[in-house]
């Protein structure tokens, strides 16, 4: 049993945010010139998001961003982790067409969380990619690496004199593969070919953003945000163990090996070779100043003959460690993972978001009591702190998530804020967990 994170020490400087992204707390999707993004598109194919939600009014955060703002700073936030909204800023997603009003929307949250004292930390893509980027053949072409390129020559430009930590993507694996071959997230392709080139093609990507970020943001700190999780066989059997050690390449290995260490994990590897252009391995190992890691709990895989890759999602055997809605908790998998972590890609770690969901009502005195997710979060920054204690170089801790949002395919059914939304009246309720988790903080 690790510690009670409210009695452990921690470094001085340990810096403790809050996380959100663009689609999932904005709205005003249509408003001030934004374009649409595939997320736009996605929500509107019938069944693909639970009670046919969209991400439309969400929080309401673009209208709402200043009380929000000073809400974290009465949480005692010392950083807050968002995206920028790619089609917001540049409609098309090409520079050719600017969209001023979205660029300063972006401007007032800066400018409001360093009044506050909470560094901002920027990340340019949390799976919102333009629509007019996707009708060109979106991150199956090519050419997304040099649109994503100028954009975040364009954010570096614009925000860079005032953001000093930038991230280039969120959970590579997660759109790529929920995207292109497992149908759970926009733009909702079963295609291997696409899929291949695109988990190819974001690699690149993420290697042209830190080029850029880096020659135009010079003292900013860098780096990129990995979903990280065991992949566990469901039962113990050849066909489960070779379903999970593919599963496992896809999600854990597929980004972070090539970005750090230079060279594709064997299976997907040998699947991208034919798309693999001389010199491209030196384009995405660029050298980076933090790893960003977001971590719910282990997977469990199983052999699925009819699945694209042969591998499924299976059931948890220990069906007692799930939490509210099914995802399982092993803090002590997390520990050894931020372990495992520093000796092999030897960078500061931030987790990026942790944190979990459920149905969370607000009582008759108008309160959100969620013990549950006050028990989750000392199992898991108590397990952190056991790892830091053992060595694991871990800089600081991001929640998943500041405000109750647009779960993606969840819709607004399965909150996963400290603070509760009433998405009917947009009002703003910290829940239990938010005391806590300030207090711990503060
Ligand atoms: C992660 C996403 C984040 C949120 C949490 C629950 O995969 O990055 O946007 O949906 O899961």
């Amino acid at each position: 049993m690790s510690i009670d994170p409210a009695k452990a020490s921690w470094p001085k400087d340990f810096l403790w945010g809050f996380s959100t992204s663009a689609y999932q707390v904005e709205g005003a999707v249509a408003e001030d010139g934004r374009g649409p993004s595939i997320w736009d598109t996605y929500c509107r194919i019938p069944g693909k998001v639970a009670n046919g939600d969209t991400g439309d009014v969400a929080c309401d955060h673009y209208h709402r961003y200043a009380e929000d703002i000073d809400l974290l700073k009465r949480l005692n936030a010392k950083a807050y982790r968002f995206s920028v909204s790619w089609p917001r800023v540049l409609p098309k997603g090409k520079i050719s067409q600017i969209n001023e009003k979205g660029l300063d929307f972006y401007d007032r949250v800066i400018d409001k969380t360093l009044e506050n004292g909470i560094q901002p930390w920027l990340c340019l893509y949390h799976w919102d990619l333009p629509q007019a980027l996707h009708d060109l053949g979106g991150w199956a072409n090519r050419d997304c690496v040099g649109w994503f390129a100028d954009y975040a020559a364009l954010i570096a430009r614009r925000y860079g004199d005032r953001v000093k930590h930038f991230a280039t993507f969120n959970e590579f694996c997660v759109f790529t593969l929920f995207g292109y071959s497992i149908p759970w997230a926009a733009p909702g392709i079963v295609d291997r070919e696409q899929h291949l080139k695109a988990i190819h093609h974001v690699n690149l990507a993420h290697g042209a953003g830190i080029d850029v970020l880096r020659s135009l943001a010079p003292d900013a700190s860098l780096g990129m945000i990995y979903n990280i999780q065991d992949v566990w066989p469901e039962t113990d059997t050849p066909e489960n163990r070779a379903a999970a050690s593919l599963l496992d390449e896809h999600w854990n290995l597929a980004f972070p090996d090539p970005q750090l260490l230079g060279h594709y994990p064997p299976q997907i590897g040998k699947a991208i070779e034919p798309y693999m252009q001389p010199g491209d391995m030196a384009k995405i190992s660029r050298p980076v100043d933090w790893l960003g890691l977001n971590h719910y709990g282990p997977i469990f895989a199983k052999a699925d003959p009819k699945g694209i890759w042969g591998f499924g999602w299976g059931d948890s055997p220990e069906q007692d460690k799930n939490d509210e809605v099914g995802w399982a908790i092993y803090p002590e998998a997390f520990r050894d993972l931020l372990l495992r972590l520093t000796s092999r890609y030897k960078l500061p770690i931030y987790v990026t978001e942790n944190g979990c969901g459920g149905e969370d009502k607000v009582d008759a005195n108008g309160e959100v009591d969620d013990p549950r997710r006050i028990t989750y979060l000392k199992l898991f920054i108590g397990a952190m702190h056991e790892a830091m204690e053992k060595g694991a170089d871990v800089r600081g801790y991001f929640v998943w998530s500041f405000l109750d949002n647009f779960e993606w395919g969840s819709g607004y059914g399965n909150r996963f804020g400290l603070v509760h939304v009433d998405f009917e009246n947009q009002k703003r309720t910290p829940k239990s967990s938010a005391r806590w988790y300030a207090k711990l903080i503060g």
